[in-house]
């Protein structure tokens, strides 16, 4: 049984009013982006593919029910395993009810077209961050022969007689998904396609990874070219485990700034990190990287952190994913500090609450704001706007005195996997009601 939302859970979570005390370990789950794609790629398979380290997380269930829906037999293996077997033929409509609630749907529309010959599919959902356009997508279908239509907010999309043709393709953004769609709709293609201007996100290497054991032929990935050689479909020679959530571990990673004293990330990747550590580093805070483990040691609150700009960018620039927890973290670091999102024009809904908990943020343009801190934060009733905001919160919650609520639980359960369990064993007040 898949887990069900339950819309009306809330955390109680009780403040540090900053003092560092939270100690010991915290692992990091498989990354949700990375194991969202590799269930849609599992349509371009003939045999069962098992996966895992994958997270169990509300997006992941939405992703096998909308496999279910499509005719693959999705089985659960463990408690972090499933394994997936195509039928005989598979339907080509994602259904809207599921493609609606996250962005990584569109991601399935791909290998569905490819195999296929045709999909359809809404407008996808997912976090609130501003206009999430689909050209990008929609273009590439059709420079591969595809005609594309939309009726009624279903876009219809169409291969040609005898598949999808192999096309050089241009993203005039570095988009992660669309990179990723390309790619999957590339390996069934007559010929070669090659994307340029492509995401070189670890999540894409993982997956690019995986595919090219199980026979497609796909070179460049980490650099902006990648090159897709068209085949057959795929036969599951490996497993797809899911590399660790550079999201997750980051925020871990930020809250342990503020609030641990000495704190290891386990089971994480920190080459997937360098931006958020040297920006963490720069303003004071005290990191101790191994192989799989950050270690970080919370510095006196009598000497705050220093300020420090950020600008989101691509991989491996500072990620937009990190950009809420990191204002988190502004709050308490002495001086001003710029904030530049450049990814997404509506990533910023969660200052005005963090505003109400005493936070000093001037907001210059929908991309940019000014952070002025140390400031001291005070607990209150919040509710969670997105993932990421939502985690935001929760740090925001453990340094501030006295308790707040956080409603709107199902958009931090997307992602996170049971997050209070994890924080309480290190410490933290935090309770699921
Ligand atoms: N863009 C277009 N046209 C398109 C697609 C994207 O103009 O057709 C633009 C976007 O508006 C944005 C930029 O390209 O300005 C980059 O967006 P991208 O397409 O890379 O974002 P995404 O693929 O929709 C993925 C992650 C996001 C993460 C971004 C950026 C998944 C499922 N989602 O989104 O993760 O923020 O890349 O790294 O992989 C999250 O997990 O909470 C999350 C939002």
């Amino acid at each position: 049984m898949e887990p069900v939302a339950k819309t009306e859970e809330r955390f109680v979570i009780g403040g540090l009013a900053g003092a560092r005390t939270l100690r010991g370990s915290i692992p990091v789950r498989g990354a949700k982006n990375a194991a969202l794609k590799a269930l849609a790629a599992t349509l371009l398979f003939k045999d069962t593919v098992t996966l895992a380290n994958v997270p169990d997380i509300e997006d992941i269930a939405r992703a096998n029910e909308l496999l279910r829906e499509l005719g693959v037999k999705v089985t659960r293996l463990g408690a972090h395993a499933y394994a997936c077997t195509p039928p005989a033929s598979q339907a080509s409509a994602l259904p809207p009810a599921i493609a609606n609630k996250f962005r990584a749907s569109i991601v399935f529309s791909g290998p569905l077209l490819a195999r296929t010959g045709r999909v359809s599919f809404p407008h996808p959902g997912g976090c609130l961050l501003g206009a999430r356009p689909i050209d990008l997508f929609l273009n590439g279908f059709a420079k591969m022969g595809a005609t594309v239509g939309e009726k009624d907010g279903v876009y219809e999309i169409v291969a040609p007689k005898g598949g999808l043709t192999g096309a050089t393709i241009f993203f005039k953004n570095p988009s992660v998904t669309a990179t990723e769609t390309l790619i999957l709709a590339a390996i069934l293609a007559r010929g070669t396609t090659v994307l340029k201007n492509a995401a070189r996100e670890p999540e894409i290497s993982a997956l690019a990874d995986f595919l090219n054991a199980c026979g497609a032929k796909i070179s460049g990935v980490g650099t902006g070219e990648i090159t897709i050689k068209g085949g057959k479909l795929l036969s599951a020679k490996k497993k797809f485990v899911t590399p660790p959530d550079r999201i997750e571990a980051g925020s871990f990673l930020i809250l342990a700034a503020l609030a641990g004293k000495d704190v290891t990330i386990t089971e994480c990747e920190p080459a997937h990190l360098l931006a958020p550590i040297e920006h963490l580093r720069d303003a004071g805070v005290s990191i101790e990287t191994g192989k799989k483990t950050i270690r970080v040691m919370g510095a006196s609150p009598k000497s705050p952190y220093a300020a420090c700009d950020i600008k989101t960018s691509e991989y491996p620039g500072f990620p937009t994913d990190l950009q809420a927890p990191m204002t988190v973290f502004l709050t308490q670091a002495a001086g001003n500090s710029r904030v530049f999102e450049t990814i997404f024009e509506g990533r910023f809904r969660y200052l005005d609450a963090l505003e109400k908990m005493g936070a000093k943020i001037e907001t210059c343009d929908p991309h940019r704001i000014i952070v002025s801190g140390p400031s001291l934060l005070s607990g209150r009733t919040l509710e969670s706007p997105d993932l990421r905001a939502g985690l935001a919160y929760i740090i925001a919650a453990l340094v501030a005195t006295g308790e707040s609520v956080i409603h709107n639980v199902y958009t931090i359960d997307r992602g996170y996997e049971r997050i209070e369990e994890r924080l309480q064993a290190i410490g933290a007040e935090i309770k699921r009601i």
